[in-house]
This record gives structure tokens, C-alpha cells and sequence, in this order.
């Protein structure tokens, strides 16, 4: 039986009416610029986006031309050295932040060790390091590294709703993802970081699911610190570098604890001493993966013409059309949304939860519906509005639906685990 999904105002949706609504979708020209599978419905985007088009022939540039005949001249002519920094401002731009605040460098895990430890430098007091209980793991792996390193009064985890109620004059140092990787639930940035501010306390955000999936506006919310990563939302590629951005009202006050020859003012120089960049640069330790670099700059260009508020509202909508379905339909079949119902405080995935969550996904997988999965009951169906459909949600919830009702999801071979979820 087919379903029939209703819009939020109550309107009954077709898959017609979806195709019309791709139709006139400004944001759908951008689908042509990516390589996606035939009959493939991808909605893990929020794990690993998707990959454009123009990251082979530039890659391939980079092979050939580059590394292959440039060789070593090419960290000059080919501007491999300016990488991270330019790459960076690319990034400031859709993070709200300013020219000189973002590098790419490392990977989020080692850029939150960097931002942490220069956070409780910086903070000078041994204070408490205040953290989400539900924290991404290497996050929580991170604050108590450094809150050992640092001999501070360690680490102090709450629950998420309960963070902003724990911001008590003996924390140094609180860090939280904004948009929660299992839940989607979504911190307002200015709101935590001004109530945290006023209390004498910096702020360490980890944007991982927030860049490229909501607008950020870092300046105007005064962050001070944050990290992030590059290869879900923002295409960079798997594995892609992660940034780190500081604000320039406190970078020249920051260190980097992991102080290598290429955060050195003059690293061509050689000097037996450190002394750090001026800049932002300071935050890098050692040299700069240039394929990664370069992927990922050929994905931010397509990022560059893009309306952070035009992904938002479609992110909005379609996030609204799958909970509508499975509101309406799915109730009784065993599926609970584990996301927040309202909007304003969900970024950009939604998480359906099953006792047989694992399972599902995988019978979702092999009617070529791309999901991930999140012990103990979890499904995530990531919305990257640059390349998903208002029909991706109908079909793939229409996929769902047959699972759910001949309880495919049953058969032996989808509780086989795979290595990565
Ligand atoms: C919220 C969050 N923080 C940190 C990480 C880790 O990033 P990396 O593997 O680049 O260190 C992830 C990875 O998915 C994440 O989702």
C-alpha cells in the first residue's frame, strides 16, 4: 500500500508532488555537480558527503601536473604552502568568521586537543573542563586527555539538557558539538557562549555537524574557539583535513601544545627555537596534506555560491516531510523519532530509533537506501540539501515502509556487523 505523506500544513504529498517540488527547488542544479550512483538513494551525506565532480580531474591535475612534474617547485608555484590558510578563509566565509581566523590542518580529534589545551592555557586557572555526557567519544577521549596533561580539576560530564545549568564558577573550559551526532539536537551558539562568557568561562564548539548543514555565524556570536570537520556536509573527501578556527580577539594569546616546524613564523628558516606564527597558522604542527588540501578546496568551490539560509530551509523541509511520515504512518510499526520535533533546535539529520535499528539500515542498504546506523537503536537519515531529493525522502521512506511491514528486516544476514556501522 502506498503511502500518502502529509506536508505540515496537512496538505497530502505525492511522489508527484515532490517531483514538482524538486522541480522548482533552487538549490537542485547543484546535483548535477556531484557523482552519485544510479538508483541509489544516499542519505549518509552526514557521514561522508558525496564527491564532485571536479575533484577527479583536479586531483588528477595535482598527480599529473603538480607533484609529478612540479615536484618539489610546486610548494611555491602551485601555492601548496598557502594551502591550509587559504583553504581556511574559504571556510571562514560560510562559518561567519573572519580572513585569518580558519586553518585546515590534522583532523577534528587532534584540532580539539590543540583548541583545549590552548583554551586552559589561555584560561590559566585549574578549573573543571565541563563537557555533553553524550559527547562525540574522541571528544570526550580529548578532555580527559587534557585535563590530565593539564592537572586540571577534570572533567565534569552532564547531561546535554542539562549544560547550560552547569556552567558553575569552577569550570575553566566547557566543550560541546552543536549539533548532537546522534540526536541532531542543535545548541544556539550566541546563546551558550554568552551565558558561558559572562561566567568567565571559554567555550571549545565542535561544529562537525553543523558546517555546511545550518548558517554560523562565529563574529557576531563571539565564539572564541572552535573545530570542525570537512568531509560530510562540506565534500571534502574521506579523511579530508579538519579546521580550527580562533578568534582574533584571543589568538595572539593561544599556543598550540603541539608546537611543529610548520606553526614556526618562519619555518624555511629553520631556527633551533620556536616562535609561533603571527596568525592563525601558529595551529599548524607539521606539513599539510596537499591531496587532502586540494580535494577539498576544489569541494568548498562549488560551496562558494551557495545560501547558507536557502540549505537551512530546504534541510527544514525535508527533515518535516520524513518525521510527517513517520508520524503518520510509522507509529505503530515499532519506530520512535529520536530527534527533537522542533525545528528550530535540529540540525541536519534525523534519527528514527528500532530496537532492530542496525538491521533496518541494513535491509535498507540492500534496497539501495544509504543510512547509517548508532548503538544501541539509532538510524540517521543525513539531509545534505545540495544533492538530496524531496523524492529521495518519499522513496526512501516508502522503502522503509516495506521493510517494516513484511519485517524483512528479520532475515539472519542483516545481523551480520560490519566493521564501520
Ligand atoms: C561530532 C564529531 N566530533 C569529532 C569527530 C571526529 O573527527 P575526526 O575523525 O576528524 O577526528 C566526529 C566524526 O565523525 C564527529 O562526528
Amino acid at each position: 500500500m502506498p503511502f500518502r505523506p502529509i506536508r505540515p500544513q496537512g496538505r497530502t504529498l505525492s511522489r508527484a508532488d515532490c517531483e514538482r517540488l524538486d522541480s522548482e527547488d533552487s538549490l537542485a542544479k547543484y546535483r548535477a555537480l556531484f557523482d552519485l550512483p544510479a538508483n541509489l538513494i544516499y542519505l549518509d551525506g552526514n557521514s561522508l558527503g558525496a564527491k564532485p565532480k571536479a575533484t577527479s580531474t583536479r586531483v588528477a591535475h595535482l598527480l599529473e601536473r603538480e607533484w609529478g612534474d612540479g615536484l618539489v617547485r610546486s610548494w611555491n608555484e602551485a601555492g601548496w604552502a598557502d594551502a591550509p590558510r587559504r583553504v581556511g578563509d574559504m571556510i571562514a566565509r560560510f562559518l561567519g568568521a573572519l580572513e585569518g581566523e580558519v586553518i585546515v590542518a590534522d583532523n577534528t580529534s587532534v584540532n580539539l586537543y590543540k583548541a583545549l589545551m590552548a583554551a586552559l592555557r589561555y584560561q590559566g586557572r585549574r578549573g573543571v573542563v565541563l563537557t555533553d555526557a553524550g559527547n562525540f567519544p574522541t571528544d570526550l577521549y580529548m578532555a580527559e586527555a587534557v585535563a590530565r596533561q593539564f592537572g586540571t580539576g577534570g572533567v565534569r560530564r552532564v547531561p546535554r539538557e542539562a549544560l547550560l545549568d552547569s556552567l558553575a564558577d569552577d569550570v575553566s573550559v566547557l566543550t560541546v558539538t552543536q549539533v548532537d551526532y546522534k540526536t541532531a539536537h542543535m545548541f544556539d551558539l550566541a546563546d551558550i557562549t554568552a551565558v558561558a562568557r559572562a561566567r568567565g568561562i571559554l567555550v571549545v564548539w565542535d561544529l562537525c555537524h553543523s558546517a555546511g548543514a545550518v548558517p554560523i555565524d562565529l563574529s557576531s556570536s563571539e565564539v572564541d574557539l572552535a573545530v570542525g570537520c570537512t568531509y560530510k556536509f562540506l565534500n571534502g573527501g574521506p579523511g579530508a583535513p579538519a579546521f580550527l578556527y580562533a578568534s582574533h580577539r584571543i589568538l595572539s594569546h593561544l599556543s598550540n601544545p603541539l608546537p611543529g616546524w610548520f606553526g614556526h613564523e618562519r619555518p624555511f628558516e629553520f631556527r633551533q627555537d620556536y616562535v609561533p606564527a603571527h596568525g592563525v597558522e601558529r595551529f599548524q604542527s607539521g606539513t599539510p596534506g596537499i591531496l587532502g588540501l586540494t580535494a577539498l578546496e576544489t569541494a568548498l568551490g562549488i560551496w562558494l555560491s551557495v545560501d547558507m539560509n536557502e540549505i537551512r530551509r530546504k534541510s527544514v523541509a525535508l527533515t518535516e516531510l520524513l518525521i510527517e511520515i513517520v508520524e503518520t504512518r510509522f507509529a505503530s510499526l515499532g519506530i520512535r523519532l529520536g530527534s527533537p520535533r522542533d525545528p528550530a533546535v535540529r540540525g541536519s539529520h534525523v534519527a528514527l530509533t528500532h530496537p532492530q535499528g542496525y538491521e533496518i539500515s541494513r535491509a535498507l542498504a540492500e534496497r539501495g537506501v544509504v543510512i547509517d546506523s548508532r548503538p544501541p537503536d539509532l538510524m540517521r537519515f543525513g539531509i545534505t540539501p545540495l544533492y538530496t531529493r524531496w523524492v529521495d525522502i518519499y522513496d526512501a521512506a516508502e522503502q522503509l515502509a516495506g521493510i517494516l511491514e513484511s519485517e524483512s528486516y528479520q532475515h539472519p544476514k542483516f545481523r551480520i556487523r560490519l566493521g564501520v556501522p
